[in-house]
């Protein structure tokens, strides 16, 4: 008998899982509509990740034995490359070299797709494609270009100046995972160590520095004698959470609220946000009839395309 278990990352599956619907439910229900589709993946990696199945298999007379062996499973590159029914374009932007490489050489398995590669950085290439697209009217192809955007960075790598800018565009539906544990590993509990790069780092991905007012309380009298207790951090992960989603409604008409992504060993990683360009209210319905139903249930809602 053998038993598997996939090692690290059950949060990297449930990522993933909601995209691959989500793009499915999105090409399905719009593909009968007249709309150009799109696909931007902001920090693409190869197209593939590796992950580490552990097998047990049970041995008569020795007991059970654990091996482990190293397989490439889809990125979301990949599931954006195998959507079906598939996207009319897809632009994939990565930084790093070798990556970049990789993302090419998977690509070239896929010549029926239309495939834009971008090698540089995110926001650059994000604000570029955003300013210059035809996103409707007498240069747009049919009735519009429509778009999903991936926003999955390691760290705290996008800035809210390009979430303006994705936002200006009325016509992306995003899912940006927010790093929630590198912004509390910057805002530190403790006041005192708050470095100026902390502070802009946050600032860089907020949009603003008035977040310290809200995450820290300030130092107030503490006894008769007058002395002050030391700045630090109140705000928890939920509130933190709360203040993004505060942030990202500035710029998006429309923002749900985050699904929690934790390590196996229960530590928050990700706010996983849907956010919507789009403030048609038919536009809006369709979009929030897929991505509620994902982000509740995990499994997408059967949509026939519209005639
Ligand atoms: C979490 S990984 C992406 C994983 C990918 N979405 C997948 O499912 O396979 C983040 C990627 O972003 C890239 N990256 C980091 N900073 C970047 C930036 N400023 N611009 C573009 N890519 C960046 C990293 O090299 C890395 O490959």
């Amino acid at each position: 008998m053998t038993v598997e278990h996939r090692f690290g990352g059950r949060w990297t599956d449930r990522k993933l899982d909601i995209l691959s619907q989500y793009l499915t439910f999105f090409t399905t229900a719009l593909r009968a509509q007249n709309f150009q589709l799109l696909y931007i993946d902001g920090f693409a990696g190869s197209g593939n990740r590796l992950i580490e199945r552990i097998i047990a298999q049970e041995e008569p007379l020795f007991g059970i034995e654990n091996r482990s062996e190293r397989v490439h499973a889809p990125g979301s590159a990949r599931i954006a490359l195998e959507t079906n029914p598939p996207f009319n374009r897809i632009a994939l932007i990565e930084r790093h070299a070798k990556r970049f490489e990789e993302l090419k050489k998977l690509c070239s398995h896929y010549p029926t797709v239309q495939v834009d590669l971008l090698q540089g950085d995110a926001n650059e290439a994000i604000v570029e494609l955003c300013r210059t697209i035809p996103w409707r009217g007498p240069n747009a192809p049919g009735r519009g270009i429509r778009a999903v955007l991936f926003l999955d960075p390691y760290g705290m790598n996008l800035a809210f100046s390009t979430l303006e800018a994705i936002a200006a565009t009325k016509a992306i539906d995003v899912w940006y995972l927010f790093p929630i544990s590198g912004v509390c590993r910057q805002a530190s509990r403790d006041g005192g160590k708050l470095a100026p790069y902390k502070r802009a780092a946050i600032t860089r991905i907020l949009g603003t520095d008035e977040w310290e007012n809200e995450f820290y309380n300030y130092p107030v009298t503490d006894d008769l004698f007058g002395h002050l207790t030391a700045k630090h951090r109140s705000a928890d992960i939920k509130t933190i959470e709360g203040y993004i989603k505060k942030r990202l409604s500035l710029v998006f008409p429309i923002v749900r609220d985050p699904l929690t992504l934790k390590t196996d060993n229960g530590s928050p990683l990700y706010s996983l946000f849907f956010a919507l360009s789009n403030s048609d209210p038919k536009a809006i319905g369709l979009a929030l009839k897929g991505a509620d139903h994902i982000l509740r249930t995990g499994i997408s809602s059967q949509v026939r395309p519209r005639k």
